[in-house]
């Protein structure tokens, strides 16, 4: 087993801090096929592939600079250090840095934080390629995606814009997020907000509790495994009735093996629901809008640009992005 530390190591030099600031930033990705599961917890290797559509300019900014002591915010609010967050974020950080080196880590959302709206990995992802810059390492999106997944699984996908792939290897060094070269200019992806709270279970303990319970675990990954097929080759024909049906299909199975665990995990709500309901009258008049849902009540709406006025009609406070509005790199 190599652990995290001597994983990182083979990837980068673990040179000391060139400057004494940085600033990044990383789009947050909705996975069309979910990660769910793990086949190795300690470098987050996923048990299946996975596919996200990353949100142009929705996502994290953060800024790195040297401190007297180590600090994190989050939009402006100070993150204390028995929090969670905090830990999590200065045990990534203590993966590149000497003991001696303490930082203040800012990051600015423009997406809700915990909302199931991925956050973790728009943070990690530019976190990853903030230290990049202040350590003046120059590594490859490869290998800063490879990084990036030591904090969190998803944001190995969060290096790129557009679609990207996060496939099953086993071996830790073939294990990043790979774009897609398809441009879907059309595509939108509208974010129905319902709670933007800190979600009822985090999603890697989630993750897990459905790994170790749910009878069901086995057959959602062979399931899903097909589901990342049919959703790679219609984004490849632009079959967006095939994408749509089998986002929304992988989707509803992910939440499904959720409820098989024991005990179960269920983050919709009644506004999910009703919001369910409207999408499927919607397809009965012929509108194709589809939904996906994360480890939270909110939903996000997949469809084309010529239907988003009739879908506003039933939604009007849903939040449109069209997820190729930037044509330039993450690291640009
Ligand atoms: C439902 O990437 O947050 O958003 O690797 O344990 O940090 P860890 O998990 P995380 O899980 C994301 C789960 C998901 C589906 C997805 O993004 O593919």
């Amino acid at each position: 087993m190599i652990y995290k530390k001597s994983y990182a190591a083979q990837l980068i030099s673990l040179n000391p801090p060139a400057r004494e600031f940085a600033e990044a930033f990383a789009p947050s990705n909705i996975a069309l096929c979910k990660y769910w599961g793990k086949k190795n917890l300690d470098l987050n290797i996923p048990a299946t592939p996975s596919l996200s559509i990353s949100l142009a300019d929705r996502g994290t900014k953060v800024q790195l600079s040297i401190a007297p002591r180590n600090s994190l915010s989050i939009n402006s609010k100070n993150i204390t250090e028995e929090s969670p967050a905090f830990k999590r974020t200065f045990d990534f950080l203590e993966l590149f840095m000497a003991k001696n080196i303490k930082l203040a880590v800012q990051s600015e959302n423009s997406i809700p934080t915990a909302a199931g709206l991925a956050s973790s990995a728009s943070f990690f992802a530019a976190l990853t390629i903030a230290i990049d810059k202040l350590c003046n390492w120059q590594a490859s999106l490869q290998t800063l995606s490879c990084l990036a997944r030591l904090g969190s699984g998803s944001a190995c996908r969060s290096l790129h814009h557009g679609f990207v792939k996060w496939l099953d290897y086993d071996d830790p060094f073939k294990s990043y997020g790979i774009p897609m070269n398809v441009r879907w200019e059309e595509l939108r992806i509208g974010l129905l907000i319902f709670d933007d709270k800190e979600k009822s279970m985090p999603s890697r303990q989630a993750m897990l509790h459905t790994q170790n319970t749910s009878p069901l675990y086995q057959a959602w990954c062979n399931n899903s495994r097909t589901d990342f097929e049919v959703v790679h080759a219609a984004i490849k024909k632009k079959n967006f009735q095939t994408l749509g049906e089998t986002a929304e299909y992988n989707a509803l199975s992910l939440h499904a093996v959720m409820l098989s665990a024991r005990p179960s995990i269920i983050y919709s709500q009644p506004e999910t629901l009703k919001a369910i309901s409207k999408i499927h009258a919607l397809r009965q008049n012929s509108i194709l809008v589809y939904f996906t849902q994360d480890a939270g009540p909110n939903l996000k709406l997949i469809f084309l640009e010529n239907d988003l006025e009739c879908i506003l009609e039933d939604f009007p406070r849903m939040e449109v992005i069209n997820p190729f509005s930037r044509v330039d790199n993450v690291e640009s």
